[in-house]
């Protein structure tokens, strides 16, 4: 059989390390993938002159199935961010972002498991209707949610839920004050909740949603919810399973996928083997998952969860004294 092609977009500062890290332990694992690599963001800028080539984008549509480190975006000179425009480009509108706790780390909880789906690429950050007054004191904004953009990411959840045997989908909405764009995800999540009746469906509100997260997130299992919330919700469920070194992200369309580190590029430790890769290990167990290959998946996933939970081979934001080399290298010993 010819070799599953993966285009790799090392990213920018600690990116490469990272990344690095993850395309040693996939092959370690006995993936056997054969990866393309293409620049995007500054790394892209300084050779190409610019943040996305085309090759780049050719390359993501071509495979199929992209592994991504962050990109450092430049700020002013008016760039766009190129997550953004990825998301838009491949109609990624499912931004899957789980968070587990491993014991043994300064995690708040431990015995968390929990997915958030979010709508990628609707709700507020539609980028519609943006305008401010002239006189600067009045801006407006677009939301925009469609039954279409409603229905196919509540069964998205759905089926995830299924698939992964989860017995829970919370969905998560304001359709009390936002009665037009809440109150139709609302209404058609409960439709198509209705055809699911082995997941039990339970409804928050998304404020009340913030607080039973902090404080009693056991009780979450999945969560599908519009583009902003899903933002602030997933941000808020990597600070309770220790912080967003620990988060990975994955962006589902029907015809492309792109799995990444949810965090930034680090640039005050990039080039000083401090980064701890985990979460981009974690995104490369997303990808062996949606590709359905879920014994390497959970071969690696056992390996990371050793050497993270027995603590003395782990980098310095887990508490521990070890750079990404060796921490990587104890991934592949476990393997
Ligand atoms: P950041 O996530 O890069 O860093 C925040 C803090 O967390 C820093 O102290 C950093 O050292 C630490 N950190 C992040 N990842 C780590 C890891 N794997 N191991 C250990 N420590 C880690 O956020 P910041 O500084 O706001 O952004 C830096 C650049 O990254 C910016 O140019 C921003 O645009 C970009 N960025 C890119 C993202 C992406 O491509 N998905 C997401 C967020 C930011
Ligand atoms: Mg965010």
């Amino acid at each position: 059989m010819a070799q599953r092609k993966i285009t790799v977009i090392p990213g920018d500062g600690i990116g490469p390390d990272i990344i690095d890290s993850a395309l040693q332990i996939l092959d370690k694992a006995g993936c056997d993938f054969e990866y393309e690599f293409a620049d995007a963001g500054l790394a892209a800028l300084e050779k190409h002159g610019e943040l996305l080539p085309q090759r780049t984008l050719d390359l993501i549509e071509k495979n199929g199935v992209t592994l991504k480190g962050p990109l450092t975006t430049p700020i002013g000179k008016g760039f766009t961010s190129i997550n953004v425009s990825l998301r838009k480009r491949f109609n990624l509108y499912a931004n899957l972002r789980p968070v587990i706790s491993f014991k043994g780390t300064q995690a708040r909880y431990e015995n968390i498991d929990i997915i958030t789906v979010r709508e990628n690429t609707q709700g507020m950050y539609s980028g519609l209707g943006q305008t401010v007054s002239e006189d600067g004191c009045t801006a407006e904004a677009m939301s925009l949610v469609t039954r279409e953009g409603a229905e196919r990411i509540v069964r998205f959840a759905y089926e995830l839920a299924r698939k992964e045997n989860r017995k829970k989908v919370t969905i998560v909405h304001k359709a009390n004050i936002l009665k037009s764009t809440s109150g139709l995800f609302l209404d058609v999540a409960r439709e198509i909740s209705a055809a699911y009746p082995d997941i039990e469906t339970a409804e928050m509100i998304v404020d009340a949603t913030c607080m039973k997260l902090v404080m009693n997130p056991e009780e979450f299992d999945v969560i599908v919810t519009t583009n902003l919330f899903g933002d602030i919700i997933s941000d808020l469920c990597a600070g309770l399973v220790g912080g967003l070194g620990m988060a990975p992200g994955a962006n589902i369309g029907d015809n492309a996928a792109l799995f990444e580190a949810v965090h930034g590029s680090a640039p005050d430790i990039a080039g000083k083997n401090l980064a701890n890769p985990t979460s981009v290990i974690l995104a490369s167990i997303q990808m062996l998952e949606y590709l359905g290959m879920q014994d390497k998946a959970e071969a690696i996933r056992r390996a990371v969860t050793a050497v993270i939970e027995e603590g003395d081979r782990t980098t310095c934001d887990l508490g521990g004294t070890h750079g990404t080399t060796d921490f990587t290298q104890a991934v592949m010993e476990r393997l």
